[in-house]
């Protein structure tokens, strides 16, 4: 079973909507299980605070790294991968989350505030990771975008377990676009090779689609996939 750990000021926001559906089944199916960490249940003084302002000055709060530190010794196990939710971090991408589905139990700080003190990542080998190159007012969003991306990853998860391959980003191309009944809708007819129940050919029609969309959208990654 993998067992994911979120550190967050916003406890009650979980597990959201990680209890629906597949995520929900999958946990009734002890595939995966979720500890949620009040980050301020580790605070000191008896007004429970958990930041401070910037030392140099500058605007917002920081949560302080004692408090954190305190919270991380008391939860995490010796060895685990533990990321901090930041816009500033690695870019978290399909690879990432393949990568991160292979691990036993890993941690997700999720910041507030204008971030946390420094210190704490390097002390506690924490990896920041970005989610896109935008910026959100917490962590918290983020954590769902992981999980979600990497919960799917785990065998039993999907109905079928063979459905990730096929997927967008999975061989470095956008998917190929798809088609259900009824055959024409609003004068539209479904393209001719897809019902012609030869695989070879509906195989490569797919395959010259993704090339498409991914060099007209993403050329970025059709610069990659061509130098693969
Ligand atoms: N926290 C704030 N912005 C973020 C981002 N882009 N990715 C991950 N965590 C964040």
């Amino acid at each position: 079973m993998m067992q994911a750990q979120v550190f967050t000021l916003y406890p009650e926001i979980f597990p959201g909507p990680l209890n629906k559906g597949i995520y929900s089944k999958a946990m009734t199916k002890k595939l995966w299980s979720l500890k949620v960490i009040n980050i301020r249940d580790s605070a000191q003084d008896k007004h429970k605070t958990v930041d401070d302002t910037p030392y140099g000055g500058g605007t917002g709060m920081l949560i302080k790294p004692d408090v954190l530190a305190n919270s991380i010794d008391q939860n995490v196990n010796n060895g685990d991968r533990i990321f901090y939710l930041s816009p500033k971090g690695k870019r978290f991408d399909q690879k990432f989350a393949q990568d991160l589905s292979k691990e036993k139990s890993f941690s997700l700080i999720c910041g507030q505030f204008e971030g946390v003190d420094e210190r704490v990542l390097g002390t506690r080998n924490i990896e920041e990771v970005s989610i896109g190159d935008y910026v959100l007012s917490g962590g918290e969003t983020a954590a769902f975008v992981i999980l979600d991306s990497v919960l799917r990853l785990l065998p039993g998860v999907l109905g079928n377990d063979k459905s990730p391959a096929d997927e967008t980003f999975e061989n470095g191309l956008l998917e190929y676009p798809q088609f259900t009944k009824p055959q024409i809708w609003e004068e539209k007819a479904v393209p001719e090779v897809l019902l012609s129940g030869d695989h070879t050919k509906i195989k490569d029609w797919r395959l010259s689609q993704s090339e498409a969309i991914t060099r007209d959208r993403r050329p970025d990654l059709w610069q990659k996939y061509k130098k693969d």
